[in-house]
């Protein structure tokens, strides 16, 4: 039986999600040894948080590749180089080809800052997602850990957490909100998938 599961993190941009992983896998609390972060900007904030922690990582960026397969085969390559068991996507504003879906099926997962199935999809980012949980009027939006499939956060999920709308929230104040729940939550459902791989 192994004693860790290798994780690599996927990002674009801050990177506070992937440093909550990292705390928590670094205090022991999760079984979890970040081998890679991987991104597709090579200035975003997450990689240089990783570069100082001394994290491997790699940039995945389709247009140095002739093609997609060649761009996948070589995603494959890196991930099996650093024997990455599990796909943490963390703000990574890129769809995962399907090539690697398939190889990693039920392997990669997301975290997205609403209750999905509502308020995802296509462009659903970011504050527009706050924006648009305070224009619908609901009391309640959350957090969504699913796993990857071949369609923007359609994938089964796995848990979600319930965060509160105050009625005098801004996209801002709610999405501050919810960060908070997706770094409790995004580490405690990891640490379960890898107890289950283990
Ligand atoms: C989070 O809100 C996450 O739910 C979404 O992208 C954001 C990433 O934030 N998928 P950070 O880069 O981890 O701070």
């Amino acid at each position: 039986m192994r004693i860790n599961v290798n994780l690599a993190v996927f990002l674009s941009g801050t990177g506070t999600n992937f440093t909550a992983i990292a705390e928590a896998a670094n205090e022991g609390g999760i079984p979890v040894i970040i081998t890679l972060v991987a991104g597709n900007k090579p200035d975003a904030a997450g990689l240089q948080k990783a570069r100082y922690m001394n994290i491997p990582t790699a940039l995945f960026m389709r247009p140095d590749f002739p093609d997609g397969k060649s761009f996948a085969d070589y995603m494959l390559s890196v991930l099996r180089k650093y024997d990455v068991d599990l796909i943490a996507l963390a703000g990574y504003m890129r769809k995962i080809p399907p090539r690697v879906i398939r190889a990693y099926r039920n392997r990669i997962v997301n975290i997205h800052p609403a209750l999905l199935p509502r308020f995802g999809g296509k462009g659903m980012y970011g504050m527009t997602v706050h924006r648009a949980v305070i224009e619908a009027g609901v009391t309640e939006t959350g957090v969504t850990v699913h796993y990857v499939d071949e369609e923007y956060d359609r994938g089964e999920i796995i848990e979600q957490r319930l965060v509160p709308v105050q009625p005098d929230d801004t996209p801002e104040t709610l999405a501050a909100r919810v960060l908070k729940v997706e770094h409790e939550l995004y580490p405690e459902v990891l640490g379960k998938l890898a107890e289950n791989l283990k």
